[in-house]
């Protein structure tokens, strides 16, 4: 019998976090299909367990292909993952069967005391910085650029769109602790805002007079370019290009041995890319085609999406039709 919560609807997860907030929470994102998970469930019950961890310790386990927001949102790639959070805040993050490395960040997580209240605004500051960074162009919006949810937002995206900015963004909706702080960390009360190198622009006012005055050209990044046009070469190496964690015969987290065992399957030709050798490539990626997780697989140079669509289209019959293309 297991005694650790599992995460049964969306709504729960936030209420989980808010009802233990005073405890150390590990978010356990896992897969039924994963020996690993099951293996790190079998730790996190032990642990549980200790009478010492009663009521300070709380674990979640999240079943990481059923809440793709939830997943999306602390930047899982690959299962197991332990992101653990105190005063919610995330302080520690690990991926990987390793139980000794697990039960090590758990007691330190334990250990800081209720006192590092006082490094909150810096942890805050950190991640901040880290997502006005995330991108050349970040754009932080109410929405997301598919369906923005204020008509500011809706035009600026127009507005970077026809100006062919490549930008990454943040949807300060889904945030609020990034909502308020960015305010602060910025001193600019409103959104959206558009970030550049990291440095604040401005809101929308300020990006249409940037456009008009033809200023707005010049300020846009021209590696994005360069980058691109690296990105669209790597993609081009194979009608069927499929962009994993390590390679095809050695791949490096689950989801990416999931896809290359479907493609194997079917026989098709394709070639790989790892994208653990080449950050830039990866960060690049995921905003070139607005996709943020990997494995990624591109037929013709478009892409098809992860390992759910792939598995989509295997189970309705459509995936060999895919694979072959526009040829
Ligand atoms: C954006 O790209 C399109 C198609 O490549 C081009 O026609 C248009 O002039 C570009 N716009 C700007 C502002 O560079
Ligand atoms: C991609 O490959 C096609 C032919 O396979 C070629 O016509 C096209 O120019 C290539 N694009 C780039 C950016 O290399
Ligand atoms: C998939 O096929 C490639 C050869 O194309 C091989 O090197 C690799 O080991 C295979 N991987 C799996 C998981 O079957």
């Amino acid at each position: 019998m297991s005694v650790l919560n599992k995460l049964d609807k969306l709504e729960n997860f936030q209420k989980f976090l808010e009802e233990n907030a005073n405890a150390l929470v590990v978010l356990f994102f896992a897969a039924n299909w994963s020996d690993e998970s099951k293996l790190m469930n079998n730790v996190l019950q032990e642990l549980s367990k200790d009478e010492r961890n009663k009521n300070v310790l709380r674990v979640l386990e999240v079943e990481a292909e059923d809440f793709e927001e939830i997943s999306i949102k602390y930047g899982i790639e690959a299962v197991p993952t332990f992101v653990l959070i105190k005063n919610k805040q995330v302080v520690s993050k690990l991926s990987g069967a390793d139980p000794a490395e697990l039960r090590k960040r758990i007691s330190q997580g334990l250990q800081t005391s209720t006192s590092s209240t006082a490094q909150k605004p810096e942890d805050l500051n950190d991640r901040l910085k880290r997502l006005v960074n995330q991108a050349p162009v970040v754009l932080f919006m109410k929405g997301t650029p598919q369906e923005p949810r204020c008509g500011f937002s809706r035009t600026t995206i127009e507005i970077l769109k026809n100006n062919n900015v490549t930008f990454s963004y943040f949807d300060i909706l889904s945030d609020n602790e990034v909502r308020e702080g960015l305010k602060k960390y910025s001193n600019w009360p409103t959104y959206p805002q558009l970030y550049i190198k990291g440095d604040l622009i401005g809101g929308l006012d300020i990006l249409k007079e940037l456009v008009a005055s033809g200023e707005f050209q010049s300020m846009i990044p021209s590696k994005d370019d360069s980058l691109n046009e690296k990105l669209r070469k790597i993609i081009n190496t194979s009608k069927v290009m499929l962009f994993m964690k390590g390679r095809k015969d050695e791949p490096k987290c689950g989801f990416s041995r999931q896809i290359i065992e479907i493609l194997n399957e079917t026989g098709a030709k394709y070639e790989s890319f790892d994208i653990l050798t080449d950050d830039e490539v990866r960060q690049g990626l995921k905003e070139y085609s607005n996709w943020p997780t990997f494995p990624q697989l591109y037929v013709d140079g478009e892409l098809v999406g992860g390992l759910d669509i792939v598995k989509e289209l295997k189970q309705s019959g459509e995936l060999e039709t895919t694979l072959k293309g526009n040829q």
